[in-house]
């Protein structure tokens, strides 16, 4: 344990042995719905030096089915509380296959160049997002007729672009995502990648990954990772398999889409340790939690004190384990979350409504950091 986050351990220890109705009175989880907010009183200025704190850049994805301009570029509020509140960024959809290489000779980088600038004017790391999925493939990849080398060529050209392009200005790269099942089987039917070219394509995709930019961390990225199980196993397993084969693997980040409906994955910090075990950074890379909205639509302060405290414990894990520098929620106000677009009836699942005023999963998420930090 880090001797700097003793503080958050001090904290997390009297958070987790009190009931939750008592955690959301003994915790400072303030609820400040004023949008007003002062311009020092950040998450980003609350974490320990080194620590990253990050979000989502809303955009593309479901967004383009919503009623509403794009964010990132349309949102003036929205930027600013971007900029103000966080150390990193990751692009929501804009650097997926189907949003970065919609045709098979043509790419578009403008709005994942407009993210990569943003950061830089803002003092902001970014994690890339991603390079090896089953999902949002364009069409004419996934109903192309390839051969597999041809397969194999599109596969390497697109990760040499575009982590080239972008080559010192991504700090960590998603380069495979989602690559196993709840049961710890590869996703081989799905993933169009392993189904085509087998299993040795995901070290090759991290060795072509590494020759674009040396210097960029790369990891697996899932969900339904956060605990022991048989997912996180094979996840485990296969990347010691890897690194005995210097295969330039260097993170492995649990997404951390949470719900309130299910009890909190307390074993994360023992999760995240084993990776830390084998020399690995770690990271929480899509945190969100979401909850079943009352008939009136407004959470209850009950339901908003155990999102604060799913929130929380995730932090505290992340802080606890050496080399987890790395905390990224999925989106930071509710006016854009994938959650309500997906679950029906389900929402609320981020730290700030739809004004930007902040929810107390907010309030617990910056004490947390403050009491962290070397001050
Ligand atoms: O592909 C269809 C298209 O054919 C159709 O015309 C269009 C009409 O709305 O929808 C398109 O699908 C959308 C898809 O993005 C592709 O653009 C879905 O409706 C939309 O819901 C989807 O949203 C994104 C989702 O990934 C897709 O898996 C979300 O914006 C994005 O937040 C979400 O992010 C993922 C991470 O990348 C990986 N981990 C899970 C996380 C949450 O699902």
């Amino acid at each position: 344990m880090k001797p700097t986050r003793l503080a958050a351990a001090a904290f997390a220890a009297v958070a987790l042995s009190v009931p939750l109705t008592l955690v959301a009175s003994a915790a400072p989880v303030v609820d400040d719905r004023s949008p007003g907010h002062a311009k020092k009183d950040t998450l980003r200025r609350a974490a320990p030096k080194g620590f990253h704190i990050g979000t989502a850049v809303a955009g593309g994805g479901h967004h383009e089915s919503q009623p509403y301009p794009d964010p990132f570029t349309s949102d003036r509020e929205y930027r600013r509380v971007l900029a103000a509140e966080f150390s990193s960024v990751s692009a929501e959809n804009q650097m997926k296959w189907e949003y970065i290489h919609p045709e098979r000779d043509r790419y578009n980088f403008g709005m994942a160049d407009r993210i990569v600038r943003f950061a830089k004017q803002n003092r902001q790391v970014v994690r890339g997002h991603t390079l090896l999925w089953h999902s949002q493939n364009p069409a004419w990849l996934e109903e192309g007729d390839f051969t597999a080398d041809e397969l194999r060529s599109i596969l390497r050209d697109h990760i040499k672009r575009v982590v080239g392009r972008y080559r010192g200005d991504i700090q960590q790269w998603d380069v495979a995502n989602e690559i196993f099942t709840e049961t710890g089987e590869l996703r081989t039917s799905e993933n169009i990648w392993i189904r085509e070219l087998g299993p040795g394509i995901i070290a090759d995709a991290f060795r072509w990954a590494h020759e674009a930019d040396p210097k960029a961390k790369l990891f697996f990225n899932d969900y339904g990772v956060e605990g022991v199980n048989a997912k996180s196993d094979a996840y485990l397993a296969l990347i010691a398999q890897l690194r005995a084969q210097r295969v330039p693997v260097h993170g492995f980040s649990a997404q951390a889409h949470l719900s309130t409906r299910y009890g909190f994955p307390g074993d994360l910090q023992a999760n995240l340790e084993r990776f830390a075990a084998l020399g690995l950074e770690t990271a929480i890379t899509e945190l969100d939690v979401r909850m079943d909205l009352p008939e009136s639509g407004v959470p209850t302060d009950a339901q908003l004190a155990q999102q604060a405290d799913y929130y929380n414990r995730t932090l505290t894990a992340c802080l606890n384990v050496d080399g987890c520098d790395s905390f990224t929620i999925w989106g930071f106000t509710d006016k854009y979350s994938w959650v309500p677009v997906f679950f029906e009836g389900e929402g609320a699942a981020t730290v700030m409504w739809e004004d930007f005023s902040r929810k107390p999963a907010y309030s617990a998420l910056r004490s947390t950091l403050a009491s962290a930090s070397r001050r």
